[in-house]
């Protein structure tokens, strides 16, 4: 097993025993620095380490500083490290058993040279237990981010925009130019992962290999009323794409979606589905929406909804194993009526100005 290891001034005189100490041990060690007790900043060495993991140069890590957490924290930024700071046996074992850690970061000046190498012998021996653990871990490495199939597009301008369009007193014109434009930064998110192909192209002064979009087939399917506002946003991105319409109203005692119109492009199978609606709030309409064109043969369906209540994303991401879902925010909750909460009101009414 190949180990890397470093420090900072403080815990350099720890590091130049541990490093020996762990080769008799039999095992390979990196010495990372620094090669003198002169100062030096704690993030610097936390950094080359850490990547040597992250990159599978090194099997494991060993920091040392004067408490163990600067190196922690640096360890720690860089993805797929899961560094902790640990003083006892106990930690140290669960730190592996429980955590997968794969970095050790120990105090050179709170704790003893043999303690620290005691925590370093059960670090490197304690076997990652897996099972449950294992979900919690890989939810570490996607940055906590829970559900990966949620997507919230974060931009200083997509949270201006949003914040006007709130507004109660945002009028009619500029609540339908704010749809518009806010579905542009959802439509550039949802279409991120689109293969590109070489493409020559002349310039004025030369021919060079530019690239272009590999032949994708989209399909934008707006849920009317509300939906068609996003429309023509999208279709500035995608100028040739397809689109199809589902008609759909919620019952307003119920909440229950009902569907009163559906026309798809006929070869709607071979194409990606942005899915469109500001708003989902129960997420009824969009799940419903989602199983038509289920039906309809489509494999990869992207929602793309402006505003979305933390009750719809469950619902639509429980109905359906593989949808995608772009939103500019997750808002509180939904209020007695299914109303998003802060929300912006009925997005259809205040589109078409039927309020
Ligand atoms: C709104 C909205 C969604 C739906 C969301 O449409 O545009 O389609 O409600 O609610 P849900 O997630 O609880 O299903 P509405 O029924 O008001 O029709 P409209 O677009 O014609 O105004
Ligand atoms: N539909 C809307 O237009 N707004 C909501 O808050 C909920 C459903």
């Amino acid at each position: 097993m190949k180990i890397a290891i470093a420090s900072d001034h403080a815990g350099f005189e720890q590091k130049v025993q541990l490093a020996p100490w762990l080769a008799e041990e039999g095992y390979e060690v990196l010495d990372f620095g620094p090669s003198s007790e002169d100062r030096v900043d704690y993030p610097d060495f936390a950094y080359k380490v850490a990547s040597a993991v992250a990159a599978g140069e090194a099997d494991r890590g060993i920091l040392v500083c004067g408490t163990g957490l600067g190196m922690e924290m640096g360890a720690n930024k860089v993805p797929g490290i899961r560094a902790a700071a640990v003083q006892t046996p106990e930690f140290a074992e669960l730190m592996r058993a429980h955590n997968d850690a794969n970095v050790l970061c120990l105090s050179g000046r709170f704790v003893a040279l043999e303690v620290n190498e005691e925590l370093c012998r059960i670090f490197l021996e304690t076997p990652f237990e897996g099972g449950r653990h294992a979900g919690r871990t890989a939810k570490l490495d996607r940055g906590c981010m829970v559900e990966p199939r949620v997507q919230v597009v974060r931009h200083p301008l997509v949270a201006h925009k949003l914040s006007i369009l709130r507004g109660k007193d945002t009028p009619t014109k500029l609540f339908r130019e704010l749809i518009r434009e806010l579905a542009l930064f959802l439509g550039y998110e949802a279409t991120r992962d689109f293969p590109l192909e070489d493409v020559e192209v002349h310039t004025p002064l030369e021919t060079m290999t530019g690239k272009r979009v590999a032949g994708k087939k989209v399909a934008i399917v707006p849920i009317l009323r509300a939906g068609l506002g996003m429309v023509d946003g999208l279709l500035v991105l995608l100028p040739s794409a397809k689109v199809g319409h589902i008609g759909m109203y919620r019952d307003e005692e119920t909440h229950e979606p009902h569907e009163y119109y559906c026309k798809l492009p006929p070869d709607v199978d071979q194409r990606t589905c942005l899915l469109v609606d500001p708003m989902l709030a129960t997420g009824g309409s969009a799940a419903m929406a989602i199983e038509f064109l289920r039906k309809a043969g489509v494999s990869d369906v992207r929602l793309l909804s402006i505003v979305s209540a933390p009750e719809g994303l469950e619902e639509v991401l429980a109905s359906d194993p593989t949808v995608r879902i772009f939103t500019c925010a997750i808002d509180r909750c939904l209020n007695e009526n299914a109303y998003i909460l802060p929300g912006l009101g009925d997005a259809g009414d205040r589109i078409f100005g039927t309020l």
